[in-house]
């Protein structure tokens, strides 16, 4: 869509906000809403979030921590932020010059590409991939290079992967534990990264919003751990998942001082900060003991098997996740057109939401047999999510 002229013949939008359009996942959960549907799109938790950390965010609201904290994060929860990254993946970071804290991941990432990208430059992006990277990139004028991720393992060619780096590289997109594809990126695969990302002298921007989700053995390896990356990594990494506080808005990115330095310039003018009492309440959950950690990945497991049992039922072929909260299906069995007829269809007349899998790829023909579901829900929506596919499975039948 172009920007219209205005009478004075200037466009009058930019041509940068043309480029992209609203997020599918967060219009799904509109429609879900909508059409009264058991909403299983936009990745939030319908459970609370632990006791512990909602009393510490009365508390610092009592205590009156209440005006701007300082605008790249409050000293206790960047000290917590070095600490986790140090006890979970042995990493030292200074949290005078290597940490800023942000407006949730989402704007960790947006500042970071924008502290970083110049025009020409490039940025490796693995598809399918979560749907903020696209517009990340056109915001911040980066050309992006897709490479696939391939079911059912979702492995990439790593001469596909060679392939798309070049001296404009500026940076790789990384997602580990992977959103949609609960892919867990190995250490020999992240070596090959590395490996490229040395050779072409690019960052490596990591999305470790997942980390603590992990399943059947699967261990989740910061980047920034790898031999090289350290000063090439930017580690980015959040409140909302790990504390099932989506709506509290508080991220971080980690990297070092040259490129924090930046990172912080960006941040500031774009929000200033974090809100202040939630930042308090997130370097208190930081310091959860080890268990609380065991226990989330326990339950979200359980979780999982639930949901994978509830769609084979229901005549969906799983791509069962390693990790994350998602689970991509494959819906050719299903005899629609495409993916987002599919979605509509399910979340109008089956009543239940999930996002079509074309929103995680540049061409959405490459998603159009794929429909993502998330796990992070209630037994109650479970149930309520089996009781309505149900009718689903007898609708397809009665196709065939
Ligand atoms: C991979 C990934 N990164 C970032 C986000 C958004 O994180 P935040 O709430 O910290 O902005 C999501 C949310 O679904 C996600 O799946």
């Amino acid at each position: 869509m172009d920007a219209k002229p205005g009478a004075a013949g200037k466009p009058r939008l930019s041509d940068k906000a043309s480029r992209f359009t609203e997020s599918v996942i967060r219009e799904m959960t509109r429609l879900a809403i909508e059409h009264k549907a058991v909403n299983l799109s936009q990745g939030f938790p319908d459970f609370p979030a632990p006791a512990e950390i909602k009393l510490a965010a009365q508390q610092a609201i009592a205590a009156d921590i209440n005006q701007y904290a300082i605008t790249w994060g409050a000293k206790s929860l960047r000290q917590a932020i070095a600490a986790k990254f140090q006890a979970t993946q042995g990493v030292a970071a200074d949290p005078e010059r290597e940490i800023t804290v942000c407006c949730g991941s989402t704007e960790a990432m947006m500042s970071s590409m924008m502290a970083i990208i110049n025009p020409g430059d490039e940025v490796v992006v693995f598809e399918p991939f979560y749907e903020n990277y696209g517009p990340d990139a056109i915001l911040s004028g980066a050309t992006p290079r897709f490479v696939k991720l391939r079911p059912p393992d979702w492995e990439f060619d790593p001469q596909e992967l060679a392939a798309a780096f070049g001296p404009a590289t500026k940076a790789i997109i990384l997602n580990t534990p992977n959103n949609p594809t609960g892919k867990v990126f190995t250490r020999g695969e992240l070596e090959t990264i590395r490996d490229l990302c040395v050779r072409w002298n690019a960052y490596a921007i990591t999305d470790e919003i997942y980390e603590h989700m992990v399943y059947d053995g699967s261990v989740h390896i910061s980047m920034a751990t790898m031999e090289g990356m350290r000063e090439r990594t930017i580690t980015i990494n959040a409140l909302s998942k790990t504390y099932s506080v989506t709506g509290w808005r508080v991220g971080w990115a980690i990297a070092s001082p040259e490129v924090t330095s930046a990172i912080r310039k960006v941040h500031d003018f774009m929000t200033v900060g974090a809100a202040a009492p939630l930042q308090e309440a997130g370097a208190h959950a930081l310091h959860f003991p080890p268990g609380y950690y065991t226990a989330l990945a326990r339950e979200y497991h359980d979780r999982r098997e639930r949901l994978l049992g509830i769609l084979e039922s229901a005549g969906f072929r799983c791509f069962k996740p390693r990790g994350a909260y998602y689970i991509m299906t494959d819906i050719s069995g299903f005899g629609f057109p495409d993916d987002v007829t599919f979605a509509k269809y399910l979340v109008k007349e089956i009543g239940v939401a999930a996002v079509p899998g074309s929103s995680f790829y540049n061409d959405p023909a490459d998603g159009k047999n794929h429909l993502r579901f998330t796990f992070c829900k209630t037994e109650k929506t479970f149930q309520a999510a089996a009781d309505r596919l149900a009718k689903l499975t007898s609708v397809s039948t009665s196709k065939e």
